[in-house]
């Protein structure tokens, strides 16, 4: 695939097969997240890889929606960033999202992302502290959001032209 074709080949899924990923993808995938730019290459951001089925399924029911695409995926990415470090690691944790979504689809496997930031648990409670306690995460590391990833057995049809909206793009002025 050439670098258009994978964009264009990028969507989220939300249905996996329910398996392990492979490991060394999986490093390969956390690799493109280390090495995304960060502002002022301060590299504000940090992973947390969880594999475990059990606490898969237990972030799968921690939003009342958005969250139940989990259940089925065989690892979830943890994008974590350093907020007293730089007043940009919201964009920071965001690149490194938007990276290893894509890197994902690149390798074959499909992935969403899951918001966490600003978003409440099922009980009403501010998700960023509900996560900093569960993964035992420092008060300066802010959680941005989950990255789900799964082996897929059919990917979602790719990005048509028909939905490109060239109208959003304003020569020289608004
Ligand atoms: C900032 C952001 C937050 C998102 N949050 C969620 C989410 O919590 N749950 C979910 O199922 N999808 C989530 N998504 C995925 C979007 O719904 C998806 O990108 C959009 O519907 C377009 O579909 P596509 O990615 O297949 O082109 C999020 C995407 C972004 C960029």
């Amino acid at each position: 695939m050439n670098i258009s074709e994978i964009f264009e080949n990028r969507r989220s899924v939300r249905r996996f097969d329910d398996t392990p990923v492979d490991e060394e993808t999986l490093r390969q995938i956390l690799k493109i997240g280390l090495t995304s730019p960060t502002g002022n290459n301060l590299k504000t951001v940090d992973f947390i890889l969880i594999q475990d089925k059990k606490t898969i399924v237990e972030l799968s029911q921690i939003r009342k929606i958005g969250t139940k695409l989990l259940k089925t995926a065989g690892a979830a990415i943890l994008v974590i960033a350093d907020s007293s470090k730089s007043n940009l690691w919201i964009e920071d944790a965001s690149i490194a999202m938007a990276y290893m979504h894509l890197a994902s689809d690149a390798m074959g496997l499909g992935s969403c992302w899951v918001q966490m930031r600003t978003r409440e648990d099922v009980n009403g409670n501010d998700l960023e502290k509900v996560l900093q306690e569960k993964f035992n995460i420092p008060e300066n590391m802010k959680p941005l959001a989950i990255l789900a990833i799964g082996n897929i057995e059919n990917h979602p049809k790719k990005i048509t032209e028909r939905s490109v909206d060239w109208q959003k793009v304003h020569e020289e002025m608004y």
